[in-house]
Order: structure tokens, then C-alpha cells, then sequence
């Protein structure tokens, strides 16, 4: 009989998932006597019957360290502890199946689980291990808001993307004299739209730790024009509020979702900038779900890799109730409890930000 490990992805997809997934394979495949087995959309693999888990050789993930998303399926709704079910009159409810898919994993020889997931995902893992299921949790999230790891893979994938679309703007945006406001992902944290907005010489970043005062962005864009010739570009994190109206987001109707919604603030904001005043043209792009998608940058493949090998090296070790983390120069561990306490939030008077006010970047607060 052989060992078995099983694998998953869970929450938004990101560059570099298959990464992580081909390196836990690769690793085992020196071990005698593992099998892993990769349990499709998340833990609804073990949640359905028939069961959804196939098993990943190294034919199955030959190809697939370039490629984006995952080969398992994710989803960020329901879960174990609230998986949704219709009820006679034909609403949603939802119930605590994590007792009975422990069970299924252990009855079916499941030595050890690996979720590949953000902080909602680790949540669940941590949750799971209090309840007996040993699991190692690999950390992935283009946002970046994991404090216990100094990057998160799919992260500068993501500002890359963000990077080479603000370059797009910026040859747009001088040739018609436009203010363009580009709106980023990133929920709570302000990571994506400060990196990419240095990386892309943008004029205004707005970040949700340093809600904003549209009088100075407004006062940002004059300075640009000179004779009406100029042009101002403003990176937007979705997260974002003004000091006078405060967070902005919206409740979910899909069935087993429990995320906030965000987005919207990139149009917010344009209507303010005209309410201010602003006679300039104002165009708006909302670059969306294009941040989680293609293929990983070298430096989210090596990551992924990296996180990959330890995740199963863990598993040899029995290192369960631990998340892998990357804390520089080492890749190591640390308990669940550790990894999910707080998110990983810009500061004020942190190096990038000094270094963007440097830059004359105008955060607006
Ligand atoms: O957490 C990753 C992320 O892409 C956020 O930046 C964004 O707010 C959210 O997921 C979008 O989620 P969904 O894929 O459910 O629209």
C-alpha cells in the first residue's frame, strides 16, 4: 500500500498554484512509496459523491509549471464548515460537513492534507487541524496580505501585469492629455497599487491604509498640466475609501459566498475628481480579474517551487498545524495560529512608501 498525501487549491485562483502543485509531486516521486492525490475544487473533492480526487504523477504535471490558474479547480465559496445546501422551499442554507469529510479522508489512508490557499483558505486548514486532519497550509494570494510570509507567490505576477497596463496608459493618457484612473485589486491592502504604482511611475496612489482627501488629488493633478498639456495617472486600490465616506462594499447574492465585495471605487472617485472641480479629461479602467490570470513570472515559479518542496518535506516530517512561510533568507513554518492572526497591511511610514513620496507619488491623505 502506498502513503498518501492529498493536495488542493483553494479560494481565487493565482499565478504559480500549478507550480506548487508540480514541485509537491516532484519531491514525492524521490520518496519511495507516495502517492499524491490532488482533490478537485477545493475540499468539495471529499465533500461529493461520487468522490472528485485524481491522482498527480509526474506525467500529469509535466507542462504545467507555466501555466496559470489550477489544474484542480478552486472555488471561493461554501467550504467544509459551510457547505451549502437547498432547502425544500427552495433557499440556501448552509451546514458543518467537516466531521464526516475528516472521516472520508482518514477512511480513505489520507496520511496528511496540503492546502494551497489564502488567508480565508488557511482559516479552514487551521479550523480542520483543531479538529484532528493533518494539514500543512501553503500560502498564495496575489494581494499579499499574509503577515507571517514576506510574499505571497502570484503577488508580482500580478504587479507586473498592473505595471505593463499602466505603461499602456501613460502613451494614452499623454497623447490625449487624459487623467486615467486605474483601479487594481488587493481587498484590504494597498500592496498591488503601491508596488505597480512605482513600477510605473503613476502620479497618485490610493491605498485603503491611507484613506484619501480628494482636495489633494485634485491638487496632484493641476500640478501635472501646464497650459492644459499634461497628463496624471492615479493607481486606485479597490479597497480604497475617501476620509469623508469610508469603506465602500457590497453584500454577495452568489449561493455560499461570504467575501465582501469590492470594486467600484475607481468610478467613485472619477465623479468626485468632476464634483471637485477637475475640467480635465477622466478616463477609468478597471483591470480586474486580468491581475489573477496567465502565467507566473520567474520569481512566482521559483516561490511556488520553493513552497512546493517544503510543504512536502513537512509532510515527512509530520510538521502539521503549520503554514509554509517565506521569511528572507529562509524558506520555513510557522503555526496556523501565527499565520491567520493579523493581515499583512502597508504602513504609513514603511521604506516603499518613504520611497514613493520620494518619487513625488501623492497618496492623498
Ligand atoms: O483575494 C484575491 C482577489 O482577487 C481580491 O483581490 C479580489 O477582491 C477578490 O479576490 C475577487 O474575488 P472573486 O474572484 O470572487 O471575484
Amino acid at each position: 500500500m502506498k502513503r498518501k498525501v492529498m493536495v488542493l487549491t483553494g479560494g481565487g485562483d493565482c499565478p504559480g498554484l500549478n507550480a506548487v502543485i508540480r514541485a509537491i509531486v516532484k519531491r514525492a516521486s524521490q520518496e519511495d512509496n507516495w502517492e499524491v492525490l490532488g482533490c478537485i475544487d477545493s475540499f468539495n473533492g471529499v465533500l461529493k459523491t461520487p468522490l472528485e480526487l485524481v491522482t498527480l504523477d509526474l506525467n500529469s504535471v509535466s507542462g504545467i509549471l507555466v501555466k496559470g490558474g489550477t489544474i484542480l479547480g478552486t472555488t471561493n465559496k461554501g467550504g467544509p464548515f459551510h457547505y451549502p445546501i437547498k432547502n425544500s422551499d427552495g433557499s440556501w442554507s448552509s451546514i458543518d460537513r467537516s466531521e464526516e469529510m475528516i472521516k472520508t479522508i482518514k477512511d480513505l489512508g489520507i496520511e496528511a492534507v496540503i492546502n494551497i490557499g489564502g488567508d480565508g483558505s488557511q482559516r479552514i486548514s487551521k479550523a480542520l487541524y483543531d479538529r484532528g486532519l493533518n494539514i500543512i497550509g501553503v500560502p498564495k494570494t496575489i494581494d499579499n496580505d499574509l503577515s507571517a510570509t514576506d510574499f505571497t507567490f502570484g503577488f508580482q505576477t500580478a504587479v507586473q501585469t498592473v505595471t505593463e497596463d499602466i505603461d499602456k496608459l501613460v502613451t494614452t493618457a499623454s497623447s490625449h492629455n487624459r487623467v486615467f484612473i486605474m483601479e487594481v485589486m488587493g481587498r484590504d491592502a494597498g500592496w498591488i497599487a503601491l508596488h505597480s504604482a512605482i513600477a510605473g511611475g503613476a502620479d497618485v496612489c490610493i491605498i485603503p491604509e491611507m484613506p484619501y482627501n480628494i482636495e489633494k488629488i485634485k491638487d496632484k493633478i493641476e500640478k501635472r498640466y501646464i497650459n492644459g498639456r499634461g497628463f496624471c495617472i492615479i493607481v486606485v486600490a479597490e479597497g480604497a475609501y475617501s476620509q469623508s465616506k469610508g469603506k465602500i462594499y457590497q453584500e454577495s447574492k452568489e449561493i455560499g459566498y461570504y467575501n465582501e465585495k469590492l470594486g467600484g471605487i475607481g468610478n467613485i472617485l472619477m465623479n468626485e475628481l468632476i464634483d471637485a472641480g477637475v475640467k480635465h479629461d477622466i478616463r477609468l479602467t478597471v483591470l480586474g480579474h486580468v491581475q489573477r490570470g496567465g502565467t507566473p513570472i520567474a520569481y512566482d515559479r521559483i516561490l511556488a517551487s520553493e513552497f512546493g518542496v517544503k510543504a512536502f518535506e513537512m509532510v515527512l516530517e509530520k510538521k502539521f498545524g503549520q503554514m509554509v512561510v517565506y521569511r528572507h533568507p529562509e524558506i520555513n513554518s510557522v503555526s496556523f495560529d501565527k499565520a491567520i492572526k493579523e493581515p499583512h497591511l502597508v504602513e504609513a511610514n514603511s521604506r516603499l512608501v518613504k520611497t514613493a513620496m520620494g518619487l513625488g507619488i501623492e497618496f492623498g491623505n
